[in-house]
This record gives structure tokens, C-alpha cells and sequence, in this order.
């Protein structure tokens, strides 16, 4: 009983704590604009640092299920939920500071569709829309045995984040292809041990 008690208790803490991690990058970003050291281009990097602390929550959540496979401890599970929606938190954040500082409000359609990049990024939020929209327990619920199927969105949604990063590089594409790297990791890992068909979003495998 009592072990079982400071489980919970160390599940609370944990998740308290990666709650305040996952602030961090906005309060360094914060702090930046307000002493003055977010460089000649504060919109452009409001809007770049926005988006890459998008896709690096989004490749987190995708680390969660390779980090019970390879510790054996199921409790990673408990964490996805948060990094989940923090990583849709940051791309909403990203596309409201792309939308205030970089572009304006007027003819949303054309901001949207200017430019190819832009549309991967656009399609990618689309997709996690409903991801977030169905993460309470309520939610899942409700949805049922097509939750799963569901939630397999975030693969093509984390490509095609990777496409809109690629695309956007002016020359160095280092950075984009250490990415890459990773998110073709977790997903060749997940092929392994579940297989492929479980990477199709709406395809009923069980995993
Ligand atoms: C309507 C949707 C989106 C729009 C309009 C948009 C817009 C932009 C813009 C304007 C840039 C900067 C490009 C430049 O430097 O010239 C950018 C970069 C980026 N965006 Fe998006 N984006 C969208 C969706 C997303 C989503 C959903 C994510 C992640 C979940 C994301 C992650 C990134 C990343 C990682 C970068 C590169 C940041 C860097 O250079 O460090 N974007 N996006």
C-alpha cells in the first residue's frame, strides 16, 4: 500500500515538474523580449523558436512508447498526454506569432497557402487538431476503440512537420537532417517491435 502510494506520489511530482520544463522554452523566449536579446528580428524568431519547441514536444511524445519498450516501466505512458498537447500548445502559439508579427490577419487563405512550406506546416496542425480536441478521458471515451486509430495522425502530422522544417531552410540544412535523423528512429523503432501497419493512421491493429 504504502509503495503504491509513493508511486502516485512520484507520478504527481514528475508531472508537475515536466508541466514547468515544458513552460521553459516560452519563459526563455519571454525573457529574451524583454531584455532585449531576441536579436534584429523578433518576430521571425518569436515565430522560429515557437515552432521548433513545437517539434521537438512532438518528437518527445513520440519517444514515450520506445522509452517503455526499452526500460520496461509502462509509467513513461502517463507523460504522453502533456507533451502531446504542449507540442500543439507551441504550434498554436507558433501560427498565432507567424500570423501577429510576421504576416497580419488580412486574407487568411492566401497566408495559409503562399507558399509550400506553409501548407505542410498548415496540414500537419490540421491533423493534430483532433489529436488535442480528443485527449481528455472524457473524449477518449466517447471515441472508443477508434481512439488508437485516431491518435496514429502524429506520424504523418510529426513528417510532415519535418517536410515544413526542411523546406523552410535557407542553406545550412544540419539541424533539419539531425531531426530527421531522430524522427526516422522512432518510427523505424516503432516498425520493429509493432510493424508498419500500425503507423496508418485509422488502420484498426491493435497496437
Ligand atoms: C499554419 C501552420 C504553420 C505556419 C503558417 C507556419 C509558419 C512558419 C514560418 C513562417 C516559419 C519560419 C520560416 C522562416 O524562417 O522563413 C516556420 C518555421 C518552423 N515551423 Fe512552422 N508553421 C506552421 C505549422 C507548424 C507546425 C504545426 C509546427 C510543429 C508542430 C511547426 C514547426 C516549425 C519549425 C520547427 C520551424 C523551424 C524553426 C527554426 O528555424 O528553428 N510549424 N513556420
Amino acid at each position: 500500500m504504502a509503495a503504491i502510494k509513493r508511486h502516485a506520489v512520484i507520478i504527481i511530482v514528475s508531472k508537475w515538474v515536466l508541466f514547468f520544463a515544458a513552460l521553459l522554452p516560452l519563459g526563455f523566449i519571454l525573457e529574451d523580449v524583454l531584455n532585449g536579446g531576441i536579436g534584429p528580428d523578433p518576430g521571425q524568431a518569436i515565430t522560429e523558436r515557437l515552432g521548433l519547441a513545437a517539434f521537438q514536444l512532438l518528437l518527445l511524445t513520440l519517444a514515450i512508447t520506445p522509452l517503455r519498450q526499452v526500460t520496461g516501466w509502462s509509467g513513461w505512458l502517463r507523460f504522453r498526454r502533456m507533451l502531446g498537447l504542449f507540442a500543439f500548445f507551441y504550434a498554436g502559439l507558433h501560427i498565432l506569432a507567424f500570423l501577429q508579427l510576421l504576416l497580419g490577419w488580412s486574407d487568411l487563405w492566401t497566408s495559409f497557402t503562399r507558399r509550400p512550406y506553409i501548407i505542410a506546416g498548415a496540414t500537419a496542425f490540421v491533423l493534430m487538431v483532433p489529436l488535442a480536441a480528443t485527449s481528455t478521458r472524457a473524449t477518449m471515451r466517447r471515441v472508443g476503440r477508434a481512439w488508437k486509430p485516431l491518435h496514429r495522425l502524429i506520424y504523418p502530422a510529426a513528417v510532415l512537420v519535418w517536410v515544413h522544417f526542411l523546406w523552410q531552410a535557407r542553406s545550412d540544412i544540419t539541424e533539419m537532417v539531425i531531426y530527421g535523423a531522430i524522427l526516422s528512429l522512432l518510427l523505424l523503432l516503432r516498425i520493429y517491435w509493432f510493424g508498419l501497419a500500425t503507423l496508418i493512421p485509422l488502420s484498426r491493429r491493435s497496437r
